[in-house]
């Protein structure tokens, strides 16, 4: 038996097909679910939070009370700039205010693809707007278009990985793109859809994504291959790609869902005169070593960490068994409309993330991690779900009568939770 595991989406453009769907056995999942459960996975960070003693004074919540509800604007201690030394922001909780509003809309910002924007696309509950990380020890600053902007000016940030990174991407453009006069601002793609270049002239600056979903390069970089067992990983292979990086001055890389098609991955490296019939079969956490090893020793040697930082976000949790919540009769991501307080861990991320943490601590250049994993696990409501799009199209009312089937529960609408993704880049920049 076989069934539908995900649905990853390509860059838009003249790409022949818009929309793969990834199959895997599920007796094959099963295994490496429980695999993943046996093994015990040290938590890895490369930062280390110092204690916080700005919010000490404010009542602390049990764990487990990873949601509240609150009426009124919060009033904010800004008395301090944000110290990423002293403040963890990956604890904390979700807090719903029903009168907080996105700073753009999906009917205004103009540079969203429809695969994200789910008001528009019908979506009818909209608690999912409202909804705000607040950490237990201190506080994010709120994203300012115009501050971000001043840090921007004169400046190249560029976002690199897959479809869940090109969302980072347009959550971003979006938030800062009201702020700016129409003939102030221009959006152009590059390479059929690989590379899009957001420019603010007023500021000097850009902000760009470049479309690699495995960081390093494969024969599905530009023509999208959507049987994940003819897909071949150049895990040696990087400058194709990195070429156009070198000048950027922040890079926020991402690189997870499109290894977790299958439990092996077609690997080639070294040069072979026959070409792709030298790749072989690797584990996927061995394929992920070597291309992140790429990926670092290009960093290292290519970066001046003096001019450029360098950030790398987690893995972008997935919400397709609704068992993973204690939802009964449930199916998936459809029909959730409020975040959860706690999810089993799922689908392996936790040891894809280990191996970047490992990579990451080895390097000369200090990379910086946007842990967005365990604050989007809990936001099961998040997701896309029938409000997106299959094959280049929004669903139609059969394809949404059958959520199981067609649910997509990897993309986040937007607005949505990677606006979160960026308040905390905001933070570090
Ligand atoms: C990200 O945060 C989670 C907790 O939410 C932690 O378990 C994990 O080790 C962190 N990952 C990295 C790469 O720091
Ligand atoms: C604009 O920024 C680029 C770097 O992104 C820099 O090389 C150039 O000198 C800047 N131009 C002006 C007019 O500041
Ligand atoms: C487009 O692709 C070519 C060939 O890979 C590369 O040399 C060029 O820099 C790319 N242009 C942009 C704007 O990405
Ligand atoms: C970065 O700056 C420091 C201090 O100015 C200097 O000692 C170091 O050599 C610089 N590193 C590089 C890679 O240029
Ligand atoms: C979705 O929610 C509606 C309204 O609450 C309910 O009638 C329907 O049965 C739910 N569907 C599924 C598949 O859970």
């Amino acid at each position: 038996m076989s069934f539908l595991l995900s649905v990853v989406k390509p860059p838009r453009g003249n790409l022949s097909i818009s929309l793969i769907t990834v199959t895997i056995c599920a007796a094959a999942f099963l295994g490496l679910y429980y695999t993943e459960k046996a093994t015990s996975l040290s938590a890895v960070s490369v930062f280390k939070f110092a204690a916080c003693s700005r919010k000490s004074a404010l009542p602390r919540f049990p764990a487990e009370a990873a949601m509240e509800e609150r009426k009124g604007v919060r009033e904010m201690d800004d008395r301090f700039e944000f110290d990423a030394e002293g403040c963890s922001v990956i604890k904390g909780k979700w807090v719903f205010n029903s009168l907080i509003e996105p700073l753009y809309s999906d009917r205004t910002c103009p540079y969203l693809e429809k695969q994200v924007t789910c008001t528009k696309n019908g979506r009818p509950d909209s608690d999912y707007l409202r909804w705000e990380w607040e950490q237990d020890d201190c506080f994010l600053p709120k994203f300012s278009p115009k501050g971000v902007l001043k840090k921007l000016r004169g400046k190249r940030l560029m976002f690199i990985g897959d479809s869940i990174q090109r969302g980072q991407w347009m959550s971003f453009v979006c938030t800062v793109e009201s702020v700016i006069a129409d003939n102030e601002k221009s959006m152009v793609k590059y390479n059929r859809s690989s590379h899009f270049v957001f420019t603010a002239k007023e500021y000097n600056a850009t902000i760009e994504y470049y479309w690699a979903p495995f960081l390093v390069e494969s024969n599905t970089d530009r023509k999208i291959i959507a049987d994940p067992t003819q897909r071949i990983v150049r895990v040696d292979s990087i400058s194709r790609h990195a070429d156009s990086w070198k000048s950027a001055d922040i890079l926020v890389f991402n690189s997870y869902v499109w290894w977790m098609s299958g439990l092996t991955i077609n690997s080639l490296w070294g040069s072979f005169p026959n070409a792709e019939e030298g790749a072989q079969e690797l584990e996927r956490t061995s394929a992920y070593t070597i291309a992140l090893k790429t990926w670092a020793n290009w960093i290292d040697t290519s970066i001046d960490p003096n001019r450029t930082r360098v950030f790398f976000t987690t893995s972008s949790p997935t919400h397709m068994w609704s068992g993973d919540w204690n939802r009964k009769n449930g199916l998936n991501c459809y029909n959730e409309t409020r975040p959860v307080a706690k999810v089993k861990r799922v689908w392996g991320g936790d040891k894809m993330m280990e191996v970047a943490a490992n990579v990451v601590r080895k390097m000369r250049v200090p990379v910086t991690f946007i842990n967005v994993t365990g604050l989007s696990e809990l936001r099961v409501d998040a997701h896309t779900s029938v409000y997106g799009e299959t094959r280049g199209k929004l669903l139609t009312a059969k394809q949404k009568a059958d959520p199981l089937r067609n649910a997509d529960c990897i993309h986040w609408c937007l607005p949505g939770v990677p606006d979160t993704w960026n308040r905390i880049l905001y933070a570090y920049l």
